[in-house]
């Protein structure tokens, strides 16, 4: 589970007060600490218990509202201020910016701009709890990760499986798969689970999609991963559109360390729309003609987007197998380094996916899983280099021909 974050709100008007509380009681990130109903006593009641953002309504009596902004500022500068308003004229966002709130929302509030202005507001606290001493959150940004293959069958559900299994191995960590790979996807049989929904059903109520739906509608399986699976039918494929994904990706951010995306080989609009939105974009390789033409193909499609081409790292699968092709030809022909290797292993990897195990259980001493644990921490950002090398060594598979 990952850190929440502490709201206090004032607002004396019933109706709009009862439609933000029912907003943050949707949101997963979010704990309600205290709702006030008077200007007149909100810092009294927020000076005790010290949230992580006191959000201010403007409406009922602006000028109040303004002084209470400016009065808390003063005396406690260590909540941040969300001020919100239905009116979103200029006037009152220049007043109570310079008052001293730090982000403002117009009424009705959208929950992804929620989310981004809590994000915001997060980032900017000191790093000390001071309400109680204890050490402050550790929440830190989720990562988005999409998994892209240079041709059919180079081991993408391998990879975006086993990842997603052995990040969720850390106790800190809240990783969920989205099976992109909407008419053939196999992430579920991989993992054994009978989804109770899929994107197609959240697809279909997106409309009323909070992030408490949206985290029912995951199923997790008992590694820890969560599992958004492909619809059942073909033909509901059709159902899932770009801006669909794009505030289920938003949404389950807020809620998960790591979002991984297993996407088809077909760059369809939903794979577009997962390659812009991820973090990091494994492509995924073998040492054949076909992969690595494909690499070079699929690099110089991304290459017309920089800020997708910056994003991609070259994993290459199946490392060990019969190939007469070296790594050192296979980096010259991609003109890029490869960022890492999985070694060759047919036996644990046949035998987990017709077990529906992902091999951190099934086979968590073979090769492949130590490859893919080592990736997992490299994804986290803890030294790449030193990490491969010592693993490769280690193996003795890939020594450079
Ligand atoms: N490192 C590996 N060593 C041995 N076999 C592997 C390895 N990685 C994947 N495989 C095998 O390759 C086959 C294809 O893997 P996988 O389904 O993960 O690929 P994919 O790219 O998702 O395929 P698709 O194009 O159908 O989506 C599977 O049988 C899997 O067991
Ligand atoms: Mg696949």
């Amino acid at each position: 589970m990952r850190d929440v974050q502490r709201i206090a709100i004032v607002d004396p008007s019933d109706t709009t007060r009862e439609a933000l509380r029912n907003v943050l009681l949707g949101m997963e990130s979010i704990w309600l600490e205290a709702e006030c109903a008077r200007y007149e006593f909100f810092q009294e009641v927020i000076s005790q218990s010290i949230p992580d953002v006191a959000v201010v309504s403007l409406d009922s009596d602006q000028n109040k509202a303004i002084q209470l902004i400016g009065q808390m500022t003063t005396d406690l500068p260590e909540v941040p201020i969300l001020a919100i308003s239905a009116r979103g004229d200029g006037q009152a966002i220049l007043q109570a910016l310079r008052s001293g709130a730090r982000e403002f929302l117009t009424v009705p509030i959208v929950l992804e701009d929620l989310l981004k202005a809590l994000q915001r507001l997060h980032r900017g606290r000191p790093s000390a709890d001071r309400s109680n001493g204890v050490a402050a959150s550790t929440k830190t940004e989720s990562l988005v990760i999409a998994v892209l293959g240079s041709r059919g069958g180079v081991g993408c559900t391998s990879v975006a499986v086993n990842l997603g299994a052995s990040l969720a191995q850390d106790p800190r960590h809240n990783v969920a798969l989205i099976d992109l790979d909407l008419a053939l996807g196999d992430a579920d049989v991989a993992l054994d689970l009978m989804a109770d929904y899929t994107l197609a059903d959240v697809a279909l109520n997106i409309d009323r999609l909070d992030q408490q739906f949206l985290r029912r509608s995951l199923s997790k399986h008992e590694s820890g991963l969560s599992l958004l699976p492909h619809p059942v039918q073909m033909e509901d494929a059709s159902l899932i559109r770009e801006d669909h994904l794009q505030r289920v990706i938003n949404l389950l951010r807020a809620s998960y360390s790591h979002l991984i995306l297993d996407l088809s080989k077909s760059f369809s609009p939903t794979d577009v729309t997962g390659l812009r939105m991820a973090d990091l974009i494994l492509l995924v390789a073998q040492l054949d003609l076909t992969s690595l033409r494909n690499v070079v193909r699929t690099m110089a499609t991304l290459g017309n987007e920089e800020s997708l081409a910056n994003k991609v790292q070259i994993v290459l699968n199946r490392v060990g197998s019969e190939s007469d092709i070296s790594l050192k030809k296979a980096e010259e022909t991609v003109g890029k380094s490869i960022y890492w290797q999985i070694p060759n292993e047919p036996r644990p990897l046949a035998e987990s996916r017709n077990h529906g195990v992902p091999l951190v259980t099934f086979a968590p001493r073979c090769k492949v899983q130590q490859s893919i644990a080592g990736l997992a921490e490299a994804v986290c950002g803890k030294q790449l280099q030193s990490a491969q090398k010592e693993k490769s060594s280690r193996w003795g598979l890939f020594a450079r021909r």
